[in-house]
């Protein structure tokens, strides 16, 4: 089977109700990125940034796989699909997507601010100062902040390095280093890109699908029957 990877980001959730980043009253509009996600924000004001992925956490509750993201996990019958997705909800496994590699985090998870190695699923959707991890340590949401490394960057690396085909998905490849992985794509495989309204300066070899994902991952099925085998 051919390796399918795909690079998604918040588009790829739009379609579920989950406000993207940069888009018209995406949630950077409405918030400071400084002020609710980078870790000198969880110094000056854990509870806040709390109170923000609770708020998001419950949303991501009450959301559902769209169609895009039903399609590519339907898609696994036919490729060996891996995702790499910036999204740090879990529409992607909630959709039936087996092998799913968040680079920026996972809203499900909390982690202790003592030892980063200590991760736990979240029971209660809602976190709060004096939540603690088995050494005592105040929990904190398991998501990379601006000002934090991407631990996940180097798998992330090797496993586009290895993909026969690269599919990028709602993301404006605005924030590195995320957006420089389809630079690792090997140069004789074909890359799509599906997105309404796709970034500008994209390189030439990019085949841009400009739809939504649920329609644009139907799409690309279409494109991809002729390379599946
Ligand atoms: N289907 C597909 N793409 C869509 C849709 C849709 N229904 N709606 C919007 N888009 C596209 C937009 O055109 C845009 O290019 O999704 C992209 C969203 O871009 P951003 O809001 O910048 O989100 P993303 O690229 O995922 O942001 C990357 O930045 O704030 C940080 O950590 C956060 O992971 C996030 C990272």
């Amino acid at each position: 089977m051919k390796r399918l990877v795909i690079l998604s980001g918040a588009g790829m959730s739009a379609e579920s109700g989950i406000r993207t980043f940069r888009d018209m009253n995406g949630l950077w509009e409405e918030y400071d990125v400084m002020e609710v996600a980078s870790i000198q924000a969880w110094h000056k004001n854990p509870e806040l940034l709390l109170r923000f992925y609770n708020d998001r956490r419950i949303q991501m509750m009450a959301s559902h796989p769209n169609q895009g993201h039903l399609l590519l996990a339907e898609l696994e019958k036919s490729f060996d699909v891996r995702i790499i997705t910036q999204n740090v909800d879990d529409l992607h496994e909630r959709a039936g997507s087996r092998s799913v590699l968040h680079l920026h985090g996972e809203l499900t998870k909390a982690r202790s601010t003592k030892d980063p190695s200590l991760v736990y699923l979240l029971k209660n959707p809602e976190m709060k100062i004096g939540d603690l991890c088995e050494k005592g340590s105040q929990l904190r949401p398991h998501i990379v902040w601006f000002g934090e490394e991407v631990t996940e960057m180097e798998n992330a690396i090797e496993l586009t390095q290895t993909a026969d085909i690269l599919c990028v998905i709602g993301t404006s490849l605005n924030v590195y280093p995320a957006a420089g992985l389809i630079n690792y794509a090997p140069r004789h495989i074909p890359v799509f890109l599906i997105d309404p309204n796709p970034p500008a300066h994209l390189p030439g070899r990019i085949q841009v699908i400009p739809e939504k994902a649920g329609k644009g991952v139907a799409i690309l099925i279409e494109r991809l029957k002729d390379v599946a085998e």
